[in-house]
């Protein structure tokens, strides 16, 4: 496995490969790599004859300074599980070789990127969207590998790739969950040992959610599940909301066939917990 700090010498490699007629999938992470970030891998394996994995905790896209602080940076031991992994190449930069200036794209994805995640964290997905679009410049892959788990930024790259003509396919991989149903996240190190019991609770709602529709009105489904998580002591729901895969709107009234998707953020004290559900698979 090589590992790569500067963007330079990674186009260089890219492109050779490409020119032999090698497939590249792409896997772009902030590190503190789990399970869930591995089956990416695995998957990238499965389907290219180059895996490159990016680690880059991005300073743009986090609103709270503390957050971006409190992130889990494990680097050796993310290399570890990369070469294991069958990882052929890992990009890790400084923050100055992405950013030598102060960035000002500004993205505009209509609404996708200003319901649920993107009203409670303002220039979060023009953030995400900034270091995608450069991270994919100088990967230039072919697949670009990313999880359900956040599928609101699923959908916001997927706009990107659309909006900005991105030659790169965009590959959905399934949510990876703890055997009690909490989906893996690297913030779940940060949570207490009562915290990380009551957790799973947001799956539980999730799963009740996906029960109740569509015979019951949002309404109901909203009320119940909001409760359910909020009668732990340690969780907060920040919000839930159902609504349409394709557009991320809000569900009113069910349509038989159409893609409904339930998505909850929670807050376990300082830690930021989100989840989403596809209600009609
Ligand atoms: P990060 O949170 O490290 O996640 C990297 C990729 O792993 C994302 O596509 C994410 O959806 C996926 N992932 C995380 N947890 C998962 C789980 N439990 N099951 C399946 N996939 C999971 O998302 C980011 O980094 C950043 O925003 C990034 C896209 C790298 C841009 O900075």
């Amino acid at each position: 496995m090589k590992t790569f700090k500067k963007k330079k010498a990674l186009s260089r490699l890219a492109k050779k490969e490409k020119t032999a007629g090698k497939k590249i999938g792409f896997i772009p992470t902030m590190g503190a790599l789990h399970t869930g970030h591995i089956a990416l891998v695995n998957r990238a394996r499965a389907e290219n004859d180059l895996v490159v994995c990016s680690i880059f905790v991005n300073p743009i896209q986090f609103n709270k300074a503390e957050d971006l602080r409190a992130y889990p940076r494990t680097l050796v031991n993310d290399l570890t599980r990369l070469e294991q992994a069958g990882c052929d190449v890992v990009f890790c930069p400084e923050t100055e070789e992405i950013y030598p200036e102060p960035e000002t794209r500004a993205y505009d994805f209509g609404h996708l990127d200003k319901v649920m995640e993107g009203r409670f964290r303002k220039g979060h997905f023009n953030g995400v969207a900034t270091v995608v679009h450069k991270l994919f410049d100088i990967v230039q892959p072919h697949r670009a590998y990313f999880g359900e788990k956040d599928f609101q930024q699923l959908q916001v790259v997927r706009a990107l790739v659309k909006k900005e003509g991105l030659d790169v396919d965009i590959v959905a991989c399934g949510t990876v969950r703890e055997p009690d149903g909490l989906a893996l996240s690297s913030r779940n190190v940060r949570l207490t040992k009562f915290q990380r019991e009551e957790a799973p609770r947001i799956y539980q709602a999730l799963k009740m959610a996906k029960e109740m529709y569509p015979d019951h009105v949002m309404q109901a489904i909203r009320e119940k599940v909001i409760a359910c998580v909020n009668k732990s002591p340690e969780l907060k729901v920040e919000y839930f909301e159902i609504v349409w895969a394709d557009n991320l709107l809000p569900v009113n009234t069910p349509e038989p066939g159409r893609k409904a998707v339930a998505c909850i953020a929670a807050n376990a004290g300082p830690v930021r917990l989100i989840d989403n559900l596809a209600l009609n698979s």
